[in-house]
C-alpha cells in the first residue's frame, strides 16, 4: 500500500499538490492530478484559479486537513465522499452517506431527456425520477427547465434528505418534491417525462464490483435482482398508468443491458423504444417515445 505522504505547515501549496498527486498516481488512483486538486481545494477552501496563482503560499492550518483527506483517499475512500459534494450536470451537489455518489456517466441520461423534451415542444413538463437518490437528475432537469415540475421517489429515507437538501441548494425547492416510497406504488397522476437509473447490477456482479463502489455506495442502489433487470420488468408494467399520451420514459442501464431491456419493453407493448450510448460509446440509456 502507498504510504501516506506527511504534510507540514509551512510546505508551499503547490509542492503539496505535486506530491499528493504523485502518492494517488503510485496507488492507482487516477486522474491523479485532479484528485489532488479537488483534495487540495477542499482542504484550505481555495478555488482552482486560487490554487494555481498562490501556488508559493503556505498550507499552514490546512496540512492537518490535507493529511487526513490523504490518508481516506488512499485507503479507498472515493474522493466526492471525503469532500461531501459532486459536481452533477454543473451543479455542486451534496453527496450524503448512505445515498449513491452520482456518476458522471448519468449525464447522458439528462442529455437525453432534455433532447426529446424540446424535441416533442413539450411546455411546463411534469418530471417523475423513480429512485431519485442524491437528487442528481432531478435537479439537473429542473435546473435546465425553468418551466418545469418535478416529483422525486426513493426508498431510502437518507436519499428523500438529500434529494430535499440538494433542491434547496440548487434552488429548485419550489418545483421539486420527493415522496418516499416504493418505486410508484404510492403514486396517482401522469407524468410527461418518466425517468430513472434503477439499480441494475445482477446478484453475480454484486460481489466482484470494485471495492471503493462496494464499501461506500448503498446496497440498494446497487442490487437490481438476481439477473440486474428487476426494476426495468416492474417499469415495463407500471409506467403505463403513469405517462402521459405523447410521454416520455428515459432510463439508465448497465452497458451490457442495452437489448434486453429494449426486448422486455417491446414484449409489454412499448413502441419507440431506443438506445443512446455513453460518451464511452457504450449503451447507457433506454429511450421510450410513446
Ligand atoms: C442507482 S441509484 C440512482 C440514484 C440517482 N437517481 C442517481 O442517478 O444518482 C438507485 C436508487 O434507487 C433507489 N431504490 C432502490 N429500490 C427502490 C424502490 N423499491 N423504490 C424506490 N427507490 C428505490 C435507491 O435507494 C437509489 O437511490
Amino acid at each position: 500500500m502507498t504510504e501516506t505522504p506527511n504534510f507540514a505547515a509551512d510546505e508551499p501549496l503547490s509542492a503539496a499538490r505535486r506530491r499528493l498527486a504523485a502518492a494517488l498516481s503510485a496507488a492507482g488512483k487516477e486522474p491523479a492530478d485532479l484528485e489532488a486538486r479537488f483534495l487540495l481545494e477542499a482542504a484550505t477552501g481555495l478555488g482552482a484559479l486560487a490554487l494555481l496563482t498562490r501556488g508559493d503560499e503556505l498550507l499552514g492550518g490546512a496540512a492537518k486537513q490535507l493529511q487526513n483527506f490523504a490518508a481516506r483517499r488512499l485507503t479507498g475512500e472515493p474522493v466526492n465522499r471525503i469532500i461531501g459534494t459532486a459536481n452533477f450536470f454543473g451543479l455542486d451537489l451534496v453527496v450524503a452517506p448512505k445515498v449513491l455518489d452520482p456518476r458522471a456517466d448519468t449525464e447522458i441520461l439528462v442529455e437525453t431527456a432534455l433532447e426529446l423534451l424540446a424535441r416533442k415542444g413539450m411546455t411546463k413538463p411534469r418530471i417523475l425520477d423513480l429512485g431519485v437518490g442524491s437528487g442528481a437528475i432531478l435537479c439537473a432537469l429542473l435546473d435546465s427547465r425553468p418551466d418545469a415540475f418535478g416529483v422525486g421517489v426513493d426508498l431510502s429515507p437518507e436519499a428523500c434528505a438529500a434529494t430535499q437538501i440538494n433542491l434547496a441548494r440548487c434552488g429548485l425547492a419550489a418545483r421539486g418534491k420527493v415522496i418516499r416510497g416504493d418505486w410508484a406504488a404510492a403514486l396517482a397522476g401522469r407524468f410527461d417525462l418518466i425517468v430513472s437509473n434503477p439499480p441494475y447490477i445482477s446478484h453475480a456482479e454484486l460481489g466482484g464490483l470494485d471495492r471503493e463502489v462496494r464499501d461506500h455506495d448503498p446496497v440498494l442502489a446497487l442490487d437490481g435482482g438476481a439477473d440486474g433487470l428487476a426494476p426495468y420488468r416492474l417499469f415495463a408494467v407500471e409506467l403505463k398508468r403513469l405517462l402521459r399520451p405523447e410521454g416520455v420514459v428515459c432510463l439508465e442501464i448497465g452497458w451490457t443491458q442495452g437489448a434486453e431491456v429494449a426486448a422486455l419493453l417491446s414484449a409489454a407493448g412499448w413502441s419507440g423504444v431506443s438506445c443512446r450510448r455513453d460518451r464511452a460509446g457504450r449503451d447507457r440509456v433506454i429511450a421510450v417515445e410513446s
